[in-house]
């Protein structure tokens, strides 16, 4: 009888490893993906900050809240935001026109930075959207590619 137990028991703790196991490679993959995801989020903003505080911080400031009536700001902007790929063009190929940033309106000139590569464009842009309580998500090279290739111009 009692090697009997020692047979159901064993039996039983190699189901459950062998069910455990599976369901943990599951786990792993599902969370290795969001790893990733987080990992190539980070590195764009690595990136996407050094370029921002080379080419925008001038006029966007360091904290991203823009100057006065000059510079609009980015943290919270509902321009920025509501239209990534509008932005993406922007940063590029600059912009002139009346725009409004969270109801203040805003007629200046922005220069563009015509040598940034797609992938500078997509890092800058992933910081400036994932920084100073902005969570819009990695905006990949691969979209933004496509977005400049859209640009009016
Ligand atoms: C010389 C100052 C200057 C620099 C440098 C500059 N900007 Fe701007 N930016 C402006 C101005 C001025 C506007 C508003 C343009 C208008 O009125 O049409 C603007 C508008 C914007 C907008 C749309 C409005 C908003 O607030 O959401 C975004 C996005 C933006 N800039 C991002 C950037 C990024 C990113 C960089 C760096 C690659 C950059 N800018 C560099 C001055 C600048």
């Amino acid at each position: 009888m009692k090697i009997l137990n020692g047979f159901l028991f064993l039996g039983l703790l190699l189901s459950i490893i062998s069910c455990g196991g599976s369901n943990n490679e599951q786990d792993k993959d599902g969370k290795k993906l969001d790893r990733r995801t987080e990992i190539r989020l980070m590195q764009y903003k690595v990136e996407g900050k050094k370029l921002y505080q080379l080419h925008c911080a001038n006029c966007h400031q360091e904290n991203g809240e823009g100057l006065a009536r000059l510079y609009p700001r980015l943290a919270g902007s509902d321009y920025l935001l509501n239209d990534l790929p509008r932005a993406a063009c922007i940063i590029k190929y600059g912009q002139s026109d009346t725009i409004t940033v969270n109801g203040v309106e805003f007629n200046q000139v922005m220069p563009g930075v015509p040598t940034l590569t797609p992938i500078e464009v997509a890092e800058i842009l992933t910081y400036v959207s994932n920084s100073w309580g902005n969570e819009a998500g990695i905006s990949s090279t691969r979209d933004v590619s496509k977005w400049l290739d859209d640009c009016k111009r």
